[in-house]
């Protein structure tokens, strides 16, 4: 029987260790993972098949947040049968040819390569694999997994992007975010393509304003080396963000496919309009004390922003986006807020002024919820807000929601790209953000539990409009 391989470049890397491999145990527990996958994990230290198994065990009982349910060890067997390491440099052309003997031996004609690796070794990796003909799609697919940020600016983008089409075709091309793989996010197009009655209000006629929140209570971790070169902006802001953003305002692709609903995406990412006198940058109190953080540092561990998309739907309906770490909550979520109706029943009551809201959060107490006015049961009039909630994990739900990197994996091995960002795409994101990037100031100083510095409250304010604090007060579970 021809084999499926899935050879992980950086096998030992944190995104291995917090994402893959909890991953490729959840895809074996649930049986999604294909009988005939050869997993080949690479990095540079010998490892014996033993010490490697042992690596592996560890990672599965190491605490994870991502990982939190009980690991079970016929499920560790199955998954060790199909794990093997293979030690070596990429930078050295000699580990390819050895890599195709084993993928040869094992008779693998569908092949899979996912770079959990630094991109300095990306080039070193397609021009090898080019070599031994490990790129040509003579006997199976050969499909290259990569994860985000493409590039660094637009720039790097195109020039990555040009170099991955130098030794693959766009089909072959799986750029990840791993917010296209969530499942509150993709649950964004069945909510308002597969029922009649939302979509019409997506508009400027019934929209005043949208926000879309990113926060986390917690800072930059042992990340520090990373996220220092980086910031906010550019870790969250550039790829998350904008398809949050372009889930909750395309138009309806023509079917679900993924030619069709990428170019849905890439519209909105082309019609968004850069403001950079519109965006504020921040940084957590502390953060100069952080590990690996130069002590002058000038990066952003929070932004604000006002955005519009220029098409007619949305036309003049302002966008403000933020995000940031060790904030007042861990919080994801994108709220439309309608415009009140000028006739609106009671309006002398107090909250009768309180604005509809359509809330997707993506996370915690994950769910679909539409802020309504409601009488309070008694025999005069009065008036409080409620939620309406379609919930995730709260009876009669309790879904499992899978982790976005196990339903990428299986949509690599499917060849869905629906999921994945094509390049258009990534440029799109970079041309949107360039211009914020390289105007960013040295950032306002925050408070550590804040929603960040007050010059972002001005930026919403000076609008006659506020943040909302995101509630806790639904989908509990
Ligand atoms: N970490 C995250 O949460 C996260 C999230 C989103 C995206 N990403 C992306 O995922 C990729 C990996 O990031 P990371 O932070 O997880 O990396 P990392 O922890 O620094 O790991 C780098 C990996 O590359 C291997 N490596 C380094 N130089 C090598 C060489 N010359 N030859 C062979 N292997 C080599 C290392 O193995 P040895 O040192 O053992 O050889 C290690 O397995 C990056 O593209 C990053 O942008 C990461």
């Amino acid at each position: 029987m021809k084999s499926l391989s899935l050879t992980i470049f950086g096998i030992t890397s944190n995104l291995a260790q917090i994402k893959l491999i909890p991953a490729l145990y959840d895809m074996a527990e649930k049986g999604l993972l294909p009988e005939n996958i050869e997993i080949l994990g690479n990095a540079r230290t010998p490892m014996s098949k033993d010490e490697f198994a042992h690596y592996i065990e560890n990672v599965l009982h190491s605490p994870n947040i991502h990982h939190t349910h009980p690991v079970k060890p016929e499920i560790v067997k199955k998954l060790l049968s199909k794990f093997h390491y293979i030690s070596g440099h990429l930078d050295d052309p000699s580990f390819y040819a050895g890599l195709a003997k084993i993928l040869r031996l094992n008779r693998s004609a569908d092949k899979i390569f996912y770079l959990a690796t630094y991109p300095e070794l990306y080039h070193h990796i397609f021009e090898n694999l080019q070599k031994v003909g490990l790129n040509k799609q003579t006997k199976g697919f050969v499909r290259m997994m990569i994860e985000k940020p493409v590039g660094n600016d637009l720039k790097s983008a195109k020039e990555l992007n040009q170099l991955l089409l130098t030794y693959f075709e766009e089909n072959q091309i799986y750029r990840l975010d791993h917010y296209l793989g969530k499942e509150t996010l993709q649950n964004i197009l069945t909510f308002r393509f597969s029922n009649g009655i939302f979509e019409p209000l997506i508009n400027k006629d019934y929209i005043n304003h949208i926000q879309i929140t990113a926060a986390e209570d917690f800072g930059i971790g042992a990340r520090g080396g990373y996220y220092d070169q980086v910031g906010a902006l550019k870790d969250v802001g550039q790829n998350h963000q904008l398809q949050m953003l372009a889930f909750a305002t395309m138009d309806a692709p023509s079917e679900f496919s993924s030619r069709a609903v990428t170019a849905q995406r890439i519209k909105i990412l082309q019609d968004l309009i850069p403001f950079p006198t519109k965006a504020v940058f921040g940084q957590y109190e502390g953060y100069h004390q952080e590990k690996n953080v130069d002590p002058n540092s000038n990066t952003d561990t929070f932004y604000a922003l006002k955005t519009y998309i220029q098409n007619d739907r949305f036309k003049d309906v302002p966008i403000y986006i933020r995000a940031g770490k060790k904030l007042a909550q861990t919080v994801t979520e994108i709220s439309i807020i309608f415009k009140n109706p000028a006739n609106r029943l009671l309006k002398h009551l107090d909250c009768s002024d309180e604005p509809n809201v359509l809330i997707y959060r993506i996370q915690p107490n994950e769910g679909i919820v539409l802020k309504i006015l409601t009488k309070i049961p008694w025999h005069e009039n009065k008036l409080q807000p409620e939620y309406m909630q379609y919930c995730y994990r709260v009876d009669p739900h309790s879904h499992y929601i899978p982790d976005p990197y196990e339903r990428l994996i299986a949509d690599t091995i499917r060849g869905d790209q629906t999921f994945f960002n094509d390049a258009k795409e990534v440029e799109a994101q970079w041309a949107f953000t360039d211009p914020l990037a390289s105007t960013r100031k040295k950032p306002y100083i925050y408070k550590p539990g804040s929603w960040g510095p007050k010059e972002a409250d001005e930026l919403i304010e000076k609008d006659g409009r506020a943040w909302l604090e995101p509630s806790m007060d639904f989908c509990r579970i």
